[in-house]
């Protein structure tokens, strides 16, 4: 039997008949970690509000709460020994000190969005840092600022926004769920990166605990860290609990646009023009092109569809002026354009209802499915007949709920240089594409049929993409381009397979910071950028 001091009973105590309450067992780890968690914690309340073990009735609806891949909520998905919701800093602090005393892997876990699941899985014992109540956002009009913790949504962000101001807006992506701590720190982009930039490009300063439980902010962590930080991936230098972005102007009506062409319309034809002009296009333009299966209008017929969506900073005269002039091919017409505010641009790209912006608060208003995607960025025009067979592979059976989402480049993103940030994909892009390919969670067992599908058309694309390296999009993370080893030290050539490709040269740097900041290589995922040879290794372990 483990003796502790009287003083400190107490608390565990209480987890204990909270376990046996529930019915969990506890080997040694598992009982070692919640001991010292709860010496932390130090009362009742807060424990059974910041503490949830498998078996207690909360623990599913917690894990579950910001899974937004279903591919990895089965019951043979692996599970967390815990999942941590902290309330306060010190509760960060602590989960972070009991996990390495304990040998937990720590997934800190936002928005719940990476694609790989890699905020909610592990192949190891692991427990989650979940900072579901970590969602502050202050919003200062007066200095074009805003401060927002790490668990708040972009949607809440933008509504908070929007609360106080239509003439400021942050550049980041389009749906309203994804979490601000995981997207910052891959880069980040939606409708306004043409003009202002990636999320990360607008990150003035940040709140950091590092490895040894020190609370930084730019000036303590030092420029090397800040720039890892702002797009060098998630769980890799530390917990980020907040960010200072700056806010970015636009004006008080914006014109958003779509315009629908299929195969029997000219899709290709068009989609094969746009390559050369849209990159071209002034930086207040923003322009999509999604491509989908559809309905023919020839019945029980299929066929695909060019969705070609954009949204101008400015008003309808002046956006179908501009794009008679530059791009007839496409046919706009008024019917196509709708002027607003930028915040119901922000529920028209996120495929909500344009009725209350309060969806934006509502993390449950889209369904979630089960998915895998792939990312490449293009240089050069596809020749026609490229486009074709792209097109063609939507018309296969797998391809009923998959979509390539192709952005244009340009603008803002051209002048950045590549070193800027450790996301490298800046001028000489024309687009980007990002294959995502979903089923429901009913079909999880044909998941490969699906996954299949996503590695033949990456593969049909080589010839058409970016090369040596081809690059890829860490934001949508894909763990087909290589992992680190789960149990044993990975070496920083090993990690360039995959590191080169979302980082290109920043690679290196970031292999560097990650040396200094996390030498034992405690803050990891399985494409996280790992030190340079460790001191634990070398003393032969
Ligand atoms: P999640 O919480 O899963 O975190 C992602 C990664 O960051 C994990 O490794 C996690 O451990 C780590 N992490 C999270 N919080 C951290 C913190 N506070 N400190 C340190 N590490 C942390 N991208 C884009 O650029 N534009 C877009 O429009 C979209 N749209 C989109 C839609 C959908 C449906 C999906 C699934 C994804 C996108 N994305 C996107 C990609 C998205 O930006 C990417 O998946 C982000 O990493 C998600 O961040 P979350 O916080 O939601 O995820």
């Amino acid at each position: 039997m483990m003796k502790f001091p009287q003083f400190s009973m107490l608390p565990f105590l209480m987890v204990v008949v909270m376990l046996s309450l529930s019915g969990t067992t506890l080997s040694h780890p598992h009982w070692d970690f919640l001991h010292c968690l709860s010496l932390r914690l130090a009362n009742y309340s807060t424990i059974s509000k910041v503490i949830y073990v498998q078996n207690n009735p909360s623990y599913s609806s917690v894990l579950n709460a910001s899974i937004h891949n279903t591919r990895f909520s089965t019951p043979a998905s692996p599970k967390p020994f815990a999942i941590i919701t902290p309330l306060k800093t010190s509760h960060v602090r602590s989960t972070l000190y009991c996990s390495k005393k304990h040998g937990f892997q720590l997934r800190i876990r936002s928005g719940g969005h990476d694609v790989e699941g890699l905020s909610y899985v592990s192949e190891v014992p692991f427990v989650i840092l979940d900072l579901l109540n970590f969602r502050a956002i202050k919003v200062d009009t007066k200095n074009e600022v805003a401060w927002v913790q790490s668990g708040a949504t972009l949607g809440e962000l933008y509504y908070a926004i929007a609360a106080k101001t239509n003439t400021l807006a942050f550049p980041a992506g389009m749906c309203h769920t994804v979490g601000a701590g995981g997207h910052f720190s891959g880069g980040g982009y939606g409708t306004l990166f043409r003009k202002y930039g990636l999320a990360a490009d607008n990150i003035i300063d940040a709140r950091m605990i590092d490895v040894n439980g020190r609370i930084l902010d730019r000036k303590s962590m030092g420029e090397d860290v800040f720039w890892a930080i702002r797009g060098g991936g998630g769980n890799t230098f530390g917990i980020v609990l907040a960010w200072k972005i700056k806010l970015v102007p636009v004006p008080a009506v914006v014109t958003v646009f779509t315009v629908n062409k299929n195969l029997e319309q000219n899709a290709t034809k068009i989609f094969h023009r746009w390559q050369y002009i849209a990159h071209k296009l002034p930086d207040d333009l923003f322009m999509n092109i999604w491509i989908t299966k559809v309905n023919s209008s020839q019945v029980g017929m299929k066929t695909v569809q060019a969705t070609f969506r954009g949204m101008l900073l400015g008003g309808v005269d002046e956006l179908i002026t501009l794009i008679q002039d530059k791009f007839p091919e496409l046919g706009l017409a008024e019917e196509n354009c709708n002027e607003m505010s930028w915040i119901e641009s922000v529920l028209y790209f996120g495929g909500l209802p344009l009725q209350s912006v309060d969806i934006l608060l509502d993390k449950n208003a889209l369904p979630t499915l089960s998915l895998k995607a792939k990312s490449d960025y293009v240089k050069e025009p596809i020749p026609e007949s490229g486009i074709e067979g792209l097109m063609s592979m939507f018309l296969e059976e797998e391809a009923d709920n998959a979509i390539a989402m192709i952005p244009a480049f340009g603008g803002k993103m051209d002048e950045i240089p590549e070193n800027e940030l450790p996301y490298p994909h800046r001028a000489g892009n024309l687009f980007e594409a990002t294959y995502l390919v979903q089923w429901t969670k009913e079909e999880n067992a044909e998941s490969e049929k699906y996954i299949s599908w996503s590695r033949r058309l990456y593969s049909y694309m080589t010839p058409y993409v970016s090369k040596s390296p081809r690059e890829a999009y860490v934001n949508y993370r894909d763990l087909d381009l290589g992992i680190n080893n789960i149990n044993d030290y990975t070496s920083d050539e090993q990690a360039s397979i995959w590191g080169f490709k979302y980082f290109k040269n920043n690679f290196k740097r970031l292999v560097q910071v990650k040396t200094k900041v996390d030498p034992m290589n405690f803050f990891r995922n399985e494409q996280s950028i790992p030190p340079l040879l460790s001191p634990w290794k070398k003393k032969g372990n």
